[in-house]
């Protein structure tokens, strides 16, 4: 017993010290599902063309795509060539079937002579594209010429495919506005690290952030609160009378369409959360007869806790607004999912209000617990007779879960294991592993944050599914995993960036590639050339956890 406890010591000390392998040291992040390197390299010249099926509009949009990044940087033609018609020195995209890579998958093959991208659809070619791009020189992603780079592809053969369906990455542009501009340089981030679902948070206590027609007082008032940026976000005065709102912003149907359709272009489905029943004083301010009391309210003008002043469930106006609401919204944003928060509600508003009390007693429920799951599952009902899908936060479990919807599990493991234990889908995305908002470091060197502890080496150790709490089956329901970005600490862009990346690239491998392959050494010497990239693209990134 002990012989083998020393052997187990120094294997683990052996394998730690190994060095890493020429695949191991390949500068893509997330790692591929497979590698294999070959002889010899690929050289970029003025001559390399690009070469695809000028029949098939998939192939052509990612070539263009494609086109447009490399003739940037390089300054070479990189002129488009009917693939019926290349003699070699091209990059080519081929359109095949194979079952096993899925929508997502890709082969890419460098040889001597040519580079070839082959995927069942577009999905597969935009992640081909980003692979080659990151295995290319980091100056690749420079936006103007770059003169004396050395332009040079390592041979090999790739085959890569998704673990995760759900591969998602949150915002909050509520506690800190966000511009239009922003957004966008942050769905092209989530895209270099293929992350494909962008939750995007729109309405909270603090500001609401999306315009809606029916109700323009929603960001007339609901879009701005009083500054109070100079104090810490816990410890803010209250709004005096008659004072102005002056911080905020919201972004306009047309600004919404914009950003919907950047997303598209990059594969990124955008999951839109309108909060309800709590997080919602935003709301309130703006229409203050859909709570329990009747306000007047102020919209937040920082954290204070616990915020009692919810949607009313017992007044039906309350579900005609919402359902309102939910209309506009549902035309902005073609995917399946609207989240509806669900999260933090403090009932005590419910206690005392006798529509709340009446709505309890003719619908024979139990408690405030289960008004809560009467609220989610009438709202429910709504989103399925418009063919949309219903997420919430975890404390949608409370009271009896909607019967499809699919539970985003905040609070630890727990609540995802009981959802998919129930035949419920589940995205993982646990405060330990997944909270962006905590530090990244020691808080006496790092800017200000909510608080905790999440290095880049914790959010690599992240796994979306428990070992051994589920059977094959349940299994099924784990959708994926996602992190999160609070922003009360977080006032701009920049600071923004800074609390994304690199963790999103660790958090990208725990989604993307295969357990067995990932490996800390390894992910470090890859995040080290990935930072090149980040740094030829403008974005600020964290240096804090780059050594070890
Ligand atoms: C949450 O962090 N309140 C979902
Ligand atoms: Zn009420």
């Amino acid at each position: 017993m002990k012989r083998s406890l020393i052997f187990i010591f120094l294997l683990t000390i052996l394998l730690g010290c190994a060095r890493l392998t020429e695949v191991q040291k390949l500068p893509v992040v997330p790692f591929p599902s497979n590698v294999e390197t070959t002889e010899g390299s690929f050289l970029l010249n003025a001559q390399t063309q690009i070469a695809y099926h000028f029949e098939n509009k998939e192939e052509g949009r990612i070539a263009n795509y494609l086109g447009e990044k490399l003739r940037a940087s390089t300054g070479f033609p990189f002129q488009f060539v009917n693939i019926e018609d290349t003699k070699g020195n091209c990059i080519s995209f081929n359109h095949i079937k194979d079952e096993q890579l899925g929508k997502e998958g890709y082969e890419l093959t460098i040889n001597p002579n040519n580079v070839m991208i082959e995927a069942n659809g577009d999905a597969g070619f935009f992640y081909g594209v980003q692979t080659l791009l990151q295995i290319l020189p980091p100056e690749i992603f420079s936006p103007t010429k770059v003169n004396g780079v050395n332009w040079s592809l390592p041979c090999l053969h790739i085959r890569d495919y998704p673990k995760y369906k759900w591969r998602g990455m949150h915002f909050d542009v509520v506690r800190h506005f966000f511009p239009k501009e922003f957004i966008k340089t942050y769905l092209d981030i989530l895209a270099m690290h293929k992350i494909n679902v962008f939750h995007w948070h729109l309405t909270d206590d603090q500001g609401w952030r999306i315009e809606i027609k029916k109700y323009p007082k929603l960001t007339s008032v609901g879009a701005w609160r009083v500054d109070r940026e100079y104090q810490d976000w816990t410890h803010r005065d209250p709004p005096k009378p008659g004072e102005k709102a002056a911080y905020g912003g919201y972004y306009t149907q047309e600004d919404i369409k914009e950003i919907v359709e950047y997303a598209k272009e990059r594969f990124i489905t955008i999951v839109p959360e309108i909060e309800m029943p709590a997080h919602s004083l935003a709301a309130l301010a703006s229409y203050p007869q859909f709570s329990c009391t009747g306000g007047p309210f102020n919209v937040a003008v920082g954290s204070y806790w616990p915020i009692t002043n919810i949607f009313c469930a017992g007044n039906d106006s309350t579900f005609i607004f919402l359902q309102n609401v939910l209309d506009e919204v549902i035309k902005l944003f073609p995917g399946r999912y609207i989240h509806v928060g669900g999260d933090e509600a403090n009932k005590t508003e419910w206690e005392k209000c006798p529509k709340c009390q009446a709505r309890i007693k003719s619908e024979h429920l139990k408690d405030e617990a289960e008004l809560q799951s009467y609220f989610m599952k009438r709202i429910e009902k709504y989103l399925i007779s418009k063919g949309k899908k219903l997420i919430g936060w975890d404390e949608i479990l409370e009271g009896g879960l909607a019967p499809e919807a699919t539970v985003m599990s905040w609070r630890g493991m727990n609540g995802g294991i009981e959802a998919a234990r129930s035949g419920h889908d589940v995205v993982m995305t646990p405060t330990d592993y997944c909270y962006f908002d905590y530090y990244q470091g020691d808080p006496e060197t790092e800017p200000p944050a909510i608080g905790g502890n999440l290095p880049l080496k914790k959010v690599y150790s992240f796994e979306p599914i428990p070992e051994d709490s589920l059977t094959e089956e349940q299994y099924k329901h784990i959708l994926g995993g996602q992190a999160n970005l609070w922003t009360e600490y977080v006032p701009t862009p920049s600071h923004a960036e800074y609390m994304l990346l690199p963790r999103l690239a660790a958090l990208a491998e725990d989604v993307w590639t295969p357990s067995e392959l990932k490996n800390y050494k390894s992910f470090l010497f890859r995040v080290n050339e990935l930072v090149k990239k980040y740094e030829t693209l403008g974005w600020n990134y964290c240096k804090t956890n780059l050594d070890d």
